[in-house]
């Protein structure tokens, strides 16, 4: 589905949309699109539907940020990784277990994180303020 945003608010609040519609159990969103896209803006939507507290900025230099809430949030940023060996060293498989949300940025970079029953996320800029965000893999709510 294509969707069209034309503030950081409109982008959040897809993102909260989101985080409603979400199935039980694991489950992983690949984010996708340049830097200044809107990625983080949409893992702070979804981090604010998934009732999460704490401040959502790019995980840049830790690689994943760990959100408590009603549902755990591990927002990772895989900009730094450039092979699969690199995803075993941060302990990417110990997140395949743990029933919680995984939003990814930088997707592009750790192709091998996934299996494809991934939820895919791809923000392209439009202009200035456009963004035309395609989520596939799930039917919002
Ligand atoms: N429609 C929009 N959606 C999201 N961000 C927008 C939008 N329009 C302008 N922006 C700006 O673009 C930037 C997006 O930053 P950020 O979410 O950190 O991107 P990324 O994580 O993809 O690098 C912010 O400065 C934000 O204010
Ligand atoms: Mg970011």
């Amino acid at each position: 589905m294509v969707f069209y945003s034309g503030a950081e608010m409109e982008t959040e609040a897809l993102g909260e949309r989101l985080a409603r519609s979400l199935p039980a159990g694991g489950v992983f969103i690949a984010l996708y699109g340049e830097l200044g896209a809107g990625k983080t803006a949409f893992v702070r939507g979804l981090a604010r539907g998934l009732g999460t507290g704490g401040r959502v900025v790019s995980p840049t230099f830790t690689i994943v940020n760990e959100f408590p809430g009603d549902r755990e949030l591990f927002h990772f940023d895989m900009y730094r990784l450039n092979s699969a060996e690199e995803l075993f060293d941060i302990g990417w498989e110990d997140y395949l277990d743990r029933e919680g949300v995984c939003a990814v940025e930088w997707s592009e970079h750790v192709p091998e994180a996934f299996d494809g029953s991934e939820i895919r996320v791809t923000i392209r800029k439009t202009s200035d303020t456009g963004r035309e965000i395609t989520i596939e893999g799930v039917e919002l709510c």
